[in-house]
C-alpha cells in the first residue's frame, strides 16, 4: 500500500496528518533555533526559549489559563499524568477516579496503593461511558483529596460533565485532575470555569504537534513534588530543584522543535476554532454510526446516535475477532484503525467487551465523508463472510 494512500482512522491514538504549518515550524526550529533554551544568552538560546514560551502562550490561550508559566511541559499525557499523580498524593489520601479511565491513570493509582497505602474508589459509569456527577460526589470521603476524570474515554467517546464535576469538587475542598487526552483541541476547555485544577494534555493528538510533546497545567495554589530533579538553567548555584515554574517541573532539555510544532498546531486550532472541529467530527461519527448500525451483526460501543460524544467510533461484528477485523482493514482497504484493548480494560469493562475488545475508528480535523464512508463500504464487505446467526 502506498504511503501516502492511507486512511488513517487511528486519531485517538495520533493525530496524522499534521498541518504543514507544524512541519515547517518543526524544521524551521531544527534548522535555525536549536540551541538549549533557558541554558545560554546567545542569541540562538534566546531563539529557542520563544519557542518554547510561544508554545505556553498559545496553550495559555486555548485553555483560558491566565498565567502560561502554569503550564509544565512534558513529554505526553502519561508523564504529565505521572507528575501530577505523583507529586500530588501523599500517604492516607484516598482519590476518587472513573471506570473509563486509561490505565496512564490507572495504573499510577495502583502503583500509589502498594507503594504508599493510598485508597482509591472507582466511580462507575453506565454502560455508554457516561459519569453521573451524582456519583462522583457520593464517593467523597474525608480523607480524599483529589477526584481524577477522563474528560473523554478513549474507547467510548463519552464526554464527562467536567464543569458539573468541578463544581462538586470545589464545594468540597478536593482538587480536580482532568485527563484532556482525547478532548485537548475537540472540546472546549476552560480551566477557570471548569474548576479544573489540572489538566494534563497530549500535543500530538487534537493539538496537531508532533509525538514528544504534552503537558501538565499546575494551578498556582498546588505545589506539586517533582517528578525529575535536575538542571533548569536557572538558580545553579542552589542544591535544590528552583521553586520558580515552570523550571520546577521541566529539569533537562526539553524537546524545542517539537514545542515549536506544537504552538503552530495550536495556532491551527484557534484560527479553525475547537467548535468548529468538534462539530465537524461529530457529524462524520453520525454518519459513521448511521451505517455501521445497518450492516447486520455489528454492535456499536458509546453513547447512542444523536448523543455528545467526540471522534470515536468502536464496535465489534458479530463472529469476528476485532484484531482480525484491524488487519484486514489495513491490509486488504488501506485503513487504519486500532483494535485490542486500546491501555482502556476499565472502559472494555464498563462496555461489557473485556473479554472480546474492539476495533475502534477515530477521527480527526482533516478526515473526509468519503474515508468515513470507506470504512462503512469495507465493513460492508467484510460482514458478508461473516453471516449473523
Ligand atoms: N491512548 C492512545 C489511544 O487511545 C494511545 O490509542
Amino acid at each position: 500500500m502506498d504511503r501516502q494512500k492511507v486512511i488513517y482512522l487511528d486519531h485517538a491514538a495520533t493525530s496524522w496528518p499534521k498541518p504543514p504549518e507544524v512541519i515547517n515550524a518543526v524544521r524551521d526550529a531544527m534548522l535555525y533555533d536549536t540551541a538549549n533554551p533557558g541554558r545560554g544568552s546567545h542569541a540562538m538560546a534566546v531563539r529557542s526559549s520563544r519557542h518554547l514560551f510561544n508554545a505556553r502562550k498559545q496553550l495559555a490561550k486555548l485553555f483560558r489559563i491566565s498565567n502560561p508559566n502554569d503550564i509544565a511541559f512534558a513529554s505526553n499525557t502519561t508523564a504529565a499524568l505521572n507528575l501530577a499523580i505523583k507529586g500530588f498524593v501523599k500517604p492516607g489520601d484516598h482519590v476518587v477516579s472513573t471506570a473509563v479511565e486509561h490505565n496512564s491513570v490507572r495504573r499510577p493509582l495502583e502503583y500509589l496503593k502498594q507503594a504508599i497505602g493510598i485508597k482509591v474508589t472507582y466511580v462507575e459509569s453506565d454502560a455508554y461511558g457516561i459519569i453521573e456527577p451524582k456519583r462522583v460526589e457520593e464517593a467523597i470521603v474525608p480523607s480524599t483529596t483529589l477526584v481524577i476524570v477522563n474528560h473523554s474515554s478513549n474507547l467510548l467517546g463519552a464526554i464527562a460533565p467536567v464543569a458539573e464535576i468541578g463544581d462538586i469538587c470545589r464545594r468540597h475542598g478536593v482538587k480536580l485532575l482532568v485527563d484532556g487526552a482525547q478532548s485537548a483541541g475537540i472540546l472546549p476547555i476552560d480551566v477557570e470555569a471548569m474548576g479544573i485544577d489540572m489538566l494534563a494534555f497530549p500535543g500530538h493528538k487534537g493539538l496537531l504537534g508532533p509525538q514528544g510533546t504534552g503537558g501538565l497545567y499546575i494551578h498556582p495554589n498546588i505545589d506539586l513534588t517533582p517528578l525529575l530533579h535536575g538542571g533548569t538553567g536557572s538558580q545553579s548555584e542552589a542544591p535544590e530543584q528552583p521553586n520558580v515554574r515552570p523550571d520546577r517541573y521541566e529539569a533537562g532539555t526539553p524537546n524545542t522543535p517539537g514545542f515549536a510544532g506544537l504552538a503552530a498546531g495550536v495556532q491551527y486550532i484557534l484560527n479553525e476554532s475547537v467548535e468548529t472541529i468538534h462539530t465537524k467530527e461529530w457529524r462524520l461519527t453520525q454518519l459513521m454510526m448511521e451505517q455501521l448500525s445497518a450492516i447486520p451483526g455489528i454492535q456499536l460501543l458509546g453513547p447512542s446516535i444523536g448523543q455528545q460524544r467526540t471522534g470515536i467510533v468502536a464496535f465489534n461484528l458479530e463472529g469476528a475477532e476485532a484484531s482480525e477485523l484491524s488487519f484486514i482493514l489495513d491490509q486488504h482497504y488501506g485503513i487504519a484503525v486500532r483494535a485490542g484493548y486500546h491501555c482502556t480494560p476499565l472502559a472494555h469493562a464498563s462496555a461489557g467487551t473485556l473479554e472480546k475488545g474492539a476495533v475502534r475508528a477515530s477521527v480527526g480535523c482533516f478526515t473526509t465523508e468519503e474515508e468515513a464512508l470507506a470504512l462503512i463500504d469495507a465493513m460492508k464487505e467484510i460482514s458478508v463472510h461473516y453471516p449473523v446467526g
